[in-house]
């Protein structure tokens, strides 16, 4: 792998033992020009995120800046991120990705717009020498593969439709008389999907109602449409359901907690007696509140937490020189997975405190 040259401080970097000697002297001037141990020198991260008004995405941001200013305390090191938001428009995070290149950036993290727009940045990112890692929006594995120094870091899609599916499944089981309002034995649901082509869209969609079919269960779709993760969307689809279906629906699953939460909106906007079962996906703080009232059943964690202490000790590994499956737990040398956890009311302590 081609790697970026850079002056620097750490042990890392010094030259081969024969060649010490020579290039001492040198090596002294260059970082008595370049004043190394100060900013010129640190670690510089370059982030954009698809649209920083996702609450999840911004919870991941949340989290890298609060490990950035620790890790600078613990190592002494000047680290630099810089943040930046593509408002969704792939063209925009393009030039967001060459003005990282030519600041400097030692490390990219990139939050796909298009998961299809992959292989440009990697070719941009190899030409530089600069290591990737893509987040969240997954690439597909061509475009992973295409240089050694990618990495994608996020969590298995198919894995939080299954823990999802999996409430509803428990659900039905521990309080059947209740869930199935009309006592016909068949769960009645919408669905209510994130942004299409979104690999956590596709595979929530799927293996949510597999996990309950997969449970002996029956089930009869009335609608499933895009809300493209989005509260205001999702409380708008579900207002237009509740007028088509009324207490027809036993159960609103919600690729995301953002769109629970629409949903939620809605029904609250509509009083009655009896509220479908609602869950989501991702267990962010206005989610865990819900949990916390009732309204909504359970959500599944998308640790937004672990998905950024990965990117940051991968960043700092990938700094220092070092070998990154040391530093963080790799498949298939390019992948960091984190797991998914179901919350319900019954385990939403642990939550809350962390
Ligand atoms: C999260 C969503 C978020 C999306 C953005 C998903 O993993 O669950 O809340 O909107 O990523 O890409
Ligand atoms: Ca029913």
């Amino acid at each position: 792998m081609r790697r970026k040259t850079r002056s620097c401080c750490s042990p890392s970097c010094r030259p081969p033992a024969g060649r010490r000697g020579s290039l001492s002297l040198l090596l002294a001037g260059l970082l008595l020009l370049s004043g190394c141990g100060g900013k010129e020198e640190g670690l510089r991260i370059g982030t954009a995120l698809y649209t920083k008004d996702d609450t999840f995405i911004s919870t991941v941001a949340q989290n890298l800046e609060g490990m950035v200013r620790e890790a600078e305390s613990e190592t002494g090191r000047q680290i630099t991120l810089f943040l930046s938001d593509s408002e969704s428009r792939q063209s925009t995070q393009m030039d967001q990705v060459d003005r990282f290149l030519n600041r400097g950036c030692d490390v990219l993290c990139i939050n796909l717009v298009d998961r299809t727009a992959a292989a440009v940045i990697v070719d941009k990112a190899e030409a530089e020498g600069v290591p990737l890692i893509f987040f969240n929006r997954q690439p597909v594995a061509e475009d992973i593969q295409r240089w050694d120094g990618v990495y994608y870091v996020g969590a298995d899609a198919r894995e939080s439709g299954e823990l999802q599916g999996g409430l509803v499944l428990d659900a039905w089981r521990a309080d059947r008389e209740t869930l199935d309002r009309n006592g016909d034995g068949v769960l009645q649901y919408v669905m209510l999907e994130g942004e299409p082509g979104h690999q956590d869209s596709l595979l929530r969609t799927e293996y949510a109602v597999k996990a309950v079919t997969d449970g002996g269960v029956e089930v009869e779709k009335l609608a499933s449409e895009t809300a493209n993760w989005n509260r205001a969307q999702a409380a708008a689809r579900t207002a237009q359901w509740l007028e088509e279906f009324g207490d027809g629906i036993e159960v609103i699953f919600a690729n995301n907690d953002d769109m629970a939460l629409g949903a939620i909106d809605a029904l609250a906007d509509t009083p009655r007696d009896r509220w479908p079962l609602i869950v989501g996906v991702d267990a962010t703080a206005p989610a865990l509140e819900a949990v916390a009232v009732g309204q909504l059943y359970g959500t599944v964690l998308n640790d937004s937490r672990g998905q950024a202490r990965a990117m940051m000790d991968l960043a700092l590994a990938l700094w220092n020189g070092e070998d990154p499956a040391r530093a963080v737990e790799l498949t298939d040398g390019h992948y960091v997975w984190l797991p998914y956890r179901p919350v319900t009311l019954e385990n939403l302590e642990e939550f809350l405190e962390a």
